[in-house]
């Protein structure tokens, strides 16, 4: 951990007080401005947003809910194409009924999920929305795409509907995102199992199943009621066919897109791409949830900058591999190892459960426990920092940590974690594709107030007037800022006084200072983040305002929407500088 320094030279903004307010605050010299909500027409032909009614030809044309991950795709200058991920939905706002009743429900809420597409435009000194671009696209719960790589075809992605085991519709849950050097955005797939349930509450489900959350009553969204694809005893393998990481393009809205089998089937949170010293293209991948794992990808084939086609499929072929963590006991840095998760190896074998390539990637999870990987706190967003010399991920909390199975120690060093910490790696000798690595914990998050002079009240860097807790998205700007946003308790209570609304912090990577920036609205979470290529401009999503009926207009009044919005400095500068 870094000792606390004040007024790091990176942090050029003053931190702003935690808040309970129904609205959006920055620091002084800053201002916002809504881009797009939930239920905003993309196409002309597209209604206007309405509180009471929703339907499949409605939403598939209207921005999707809960807005996540997001990237911006240059056009020119002047223009930009963002694409963003619409995770899931709030029923009680979507659905008359405040859950699914019919087909036509549960179609009007698959149309809500996936990702979308839109086109922006620099006009007066403003990015604003361009309505019916040629590029708009709505992707999803049942756009056609296609499973690619290793585990394409598998009988284990096979089913009635598509006995190839190769054509697949929709994604669904798509949390946070990546991008890559060659133009494409990379979706990823979380938590896919809450989609899936059955009419028979004893059901028999295999221990594969269970490892990745799947059961006979669903988390709530209650498709399978009515669309026989999310029947777990009609079409048991359909399942298999998400929790990958999904590759657009952008720039074609006729294009097909790719579930890349080679990064593994996981509940994904992210997808941090990074291109190697030696051009292989390596992407850190966290699956989020208590007790899972931290893992990476090493592409067999090198990036071409000068042949954009050339690169197309890179993500098909390549080494998934799982960390592995090592520390004397109480501290909090130490050594650690990739583990390649190839079939035949450490274990992985048909003796072990493990028939093939393919059956090691989809059941990447239970791979992981074979190789001795190690348990973690929520592995959330992994980022890397611009130097290349350093990746960090978000451990967001683990209530379970300290429980069977989930030791107490190394990057997990709390018992009843509620509060969660930041970890950063350096690979060996600079080298991502390397097979070892040091760590140590950027940042445990923590409440000084509540528990002075023990390990709850967090690390050096973290006082009375920047406490959070719960980090989740992460991102750097070019200059090497560390942005934090936050998915945590917000009932400013207890364990949690003083933290306020989820919130979004800047740190400076070398000092380990930590500075609030942004506080959000009621009930919501802040996750999603990109930026202009200049930086005058932030891209943030606001998720899930006043979620559970909790009392948020955010942010036009009436009924509380998820949103994107813009931020930019008055004086026109750099966003943190
Ligand atoms: Fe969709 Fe783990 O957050
Ligand atoms: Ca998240
Ligand atoms: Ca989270
Ligand atoms: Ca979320």
């Amino acid at each position: 951990a870094v000792a606390a320094a004040a007024n790091s030279p990176l942090l050029g903004f003053n931190a702003i007080s935690a808040s309970g307010e129904d609205t959006l605050r920055l620091p002084q010299g800053y201002r916002w401005e809504v881009l797009v909500s939930w239920g905003d027409p993309l196409f002309a032909d597209a209604p206007a947003f309405s509180e009471s009614e929703r339907s499949e030809a409605a939403q598939s044309r209207q921005f999707g809910d809960n807005n996540d991950g997001m990237s911006f795709f240059p056009l020119a200058a002047d223009r930009a194409l963002l694409a963003i991920n619409n995770e899931y939905t709030n029923q009680e706002y979507l659905l008359p009924a405040g859950k699914v009743t019919s087909l036509a429900d549960v179609r009007a809420d698959q149309a809500a999920h996936g990702v979308s597409i839109i086109e922006i435009a620099l006009k007066d000194g403003r990015w604003q929305r361009v309505l019916d671009s040629r590029y708009t696209r709505r992707i999803t719960a049942n756009t056609p795409m296609q499973l690619s790589g290793p585990a394409a075809g598998h009988a284990l992605l096979q089913t009635q509907a598509d006995p190839s085991g190769r054509a697949v519709l929709g994604t669904f849950n798509n949390c946070a995102n990546g991008e890559t050097p060659w133009g494409t955005y990379l979706t990823c797939e979380e938590n896919f199992n809450g989609y899936f349930g059955s009419q028979d509450p004893a059901l028999a489900l295999s221990a594969a199943q269970k490892r990745y959350g799947i059961a006979a009553v669903d988390a709530g969204f209650g498709w399978h009621a009515f669309d026989a694809r999310f029947d777990l005893a009609k079409e048991p393998n359909e399942a298999n066919r998400h929790g990958w990481v999904v590759e657009i393009d952008p720039r074609d809205p006729q294009s097909v897109p790719k579930k890349r089998t080679a990064l593994g089937r996981f509940k994904h949170e992210n997808a941090a791409l990074h291109i190697n010293s030696d051009g292989r293209v390596v992407v850190y991948l966290g699956d989020d949830e208590r007790g899972e794992h931290l893992y990476k990808f090493v592409s067999a084939q090198r990036f071409d900058k000068s042949n954009p086609q050339a690169n197309r499929d890179l993500l098909d072929d390549g080494t998934l591999y799982v960390a592995q963590f090592s520390a004397k006991d109480g501290e909090i840095r130490g050594e650690g190892r990739w583990l390649p998760l190839v079939h035949g190896h450490n274990g992985l074998t048909a003796a072990n459960g493990f028939a093939d390539q393919a059956s090691v990637l989809i059941h990447a999870r239970l791979a992981a426990t074979v190789v001795g990987a190690t348990t973690m706190d929520r592995p959330e967003w992994v980022a890397v920092h611009p130097s290349g010399q350093q990746a960090f991920c978000t451990l967001t909390n683990n209530k379970n940590r300290g429980t069977e199975g989930q030791p107490v120690g190394g990057p997990n060093p709390r018992a009843a974690n509620h509060y969660g910490q930041i970890l950063r790696w350096a690979p060996a000798g600079g080298d991502h594709a390397s097979e070892t690595f040091s760590w140590d914990l950027f940042l445990m998050a923590g409440n000084p107030s509540v528990h002075p002079g023990t390990a709850y009240a967090g690390t050096a860097n973290i006082d009375a007037d920047n406490m959070f807790n719960s980090p989740d998205g992460i991102g750097f700007d070019a200059d090497g800022r560390l942005w934090i946003q936050t998915d945590g308790d917000y009932s400013n209570q207890g364990d949690f006084a003083g933290m306020g609304n989820n919130q979004m912090l800047c740190a400076d990577p070398n000092s380990g200072e930590v500075r609030r920036f942004l506080t959000g609205p009621i009930a919501c979470e802040i996750t999603g983040l990109t930026f202009s290529p200049d930086h005058t401009a932030m891209f943030v999503g606001i998720q899930h305002p006043g979620e559970e009926k909790a009392p948020s207009h955010f942010p036009h009044g009436g009924m509380p929407r998820s949103s994107v919005v813009v931020i930019t400095r008055e004086d026109g500068g750099i966003i943190g500088g």
